[in-house]
């Protein structure tokens, strides 16, 4: 798929990751639809890149009226830019750290692993969902007749999760099952599924972390010993636009690192 003049939906676009994929697809010519429950960032972003090719919806993936209403304006500003969608690239994650018992005994409360799998499963889902009816009736590309990509976001966490990971890592490696089964349900309309699974990266969601924890996490680092940058994992959301071959795979994003049980 190329970039220019396809249109790029991207939730979670206006931080970290997300963020990073918006500014590197922007700059490669795309049209970028933010679908993000940041306001404030998210207008800033398209202050900043200017509206012409940028446009922002403040949305919250576990409302599907939201979902729906940002698909539906994404659409309309379709109409006008006359530039299909490329893409949708479901960034919008939580961490959400916890155990199942705590040290009280007490059990987690339900409604933190409900955030958790809403989010970074169930919502990624939705978008996907209400994205596809516009992709499978775009005109097909040579030589492939291809249509666009949806590329998600997995995490170490499904191969290797740390302590206090369970439901992060259940939510990240549902991501890197349904990888496989979506591009065999997709390759009929010439759109591939891809995910990448990122270490540890900087982002808001890794500058929460304690000293503590940031320190032993760069003690395991393979190479480079240093935590990814978004540009790192947006020069791989671009690559996996651009590469026709890359399909139904997850694809690790950690320097050789291997999640350690004890931090
Ligand atoms: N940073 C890492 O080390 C790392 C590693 C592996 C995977 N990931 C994954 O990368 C993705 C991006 O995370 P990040 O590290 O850039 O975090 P981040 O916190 O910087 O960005 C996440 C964005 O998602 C948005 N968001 C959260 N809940 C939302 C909701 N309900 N509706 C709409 N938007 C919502 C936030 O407002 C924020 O802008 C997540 O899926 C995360 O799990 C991150």
């Amino acid at each position: 798929m190329h970039i220019q003049n396809r249109t790029f939906i991207i939730s979670g676009g206006a931080s970290g990751l997300g963020l990073a994929t918006v500014r590197d697809l922007h700059a490669h010519g795309g049209y970028i639809s933010i679908l993000d429950l940041n306001a404030e960032n998210g207008n800033a972003i398209v202050n900043e890149l200017g509206s012409d090719r940028t446009k922002f919806f403040e949305t919250d993936v576990t409302d599907t009226s939201s979902v729906q209403a940002a698909v539906t304006g994404t659409t309309a500003w379709i109409a006008q830019t006359g530039a299909p969608i490329g893409a949708v690239i479901p960034a919008a994650g939580v961490g959400s750290p916890g155990k199942l018992v705590d040290r009280h005994n007490e059990p987690i409360p339900l409604e933190r692993l409900d955030v958790v799998i809403n989010i970074n499963l169930r919502g990624v889902l939705d978008l996907i969902r209400l994205c596809l009816p516009h992709m499978t009736t775009t005109t097909p590309l040579p030589p492939d007749n291809e249509r666009g990509v949806i590329i998600l976001v997995s995490s170490s966490a499904a191969f290797d999760g740390q302590p206090g990971q369970v439901a992060y890592a259940a939510s990240k490696g549902a991501i890197r099952s349904l990888t496989l089964p979506l591009a065999r349900d997709l390759a009929q309309y010439g759109i591939r599924a891809v995910s990448i699974a990122p270490s540890y990266f900087e982002s808001n969601m890794t500058a929460q972390m304690s000293d503590k924890v940031r320190k032993s996490l760069e003690r395991v680092l393979e190479f480079p010993k240093r935590p990814g940058k978004g540009e790192d994992f947006a020069r791989m959301v671009r690559h996996c636009v651009e590469n026709v071959m890359l399909n139904g795979e997850t694809i690790r994003l950690d320097g050789g690192t291997r999640m350690p049980s004890k931090l």
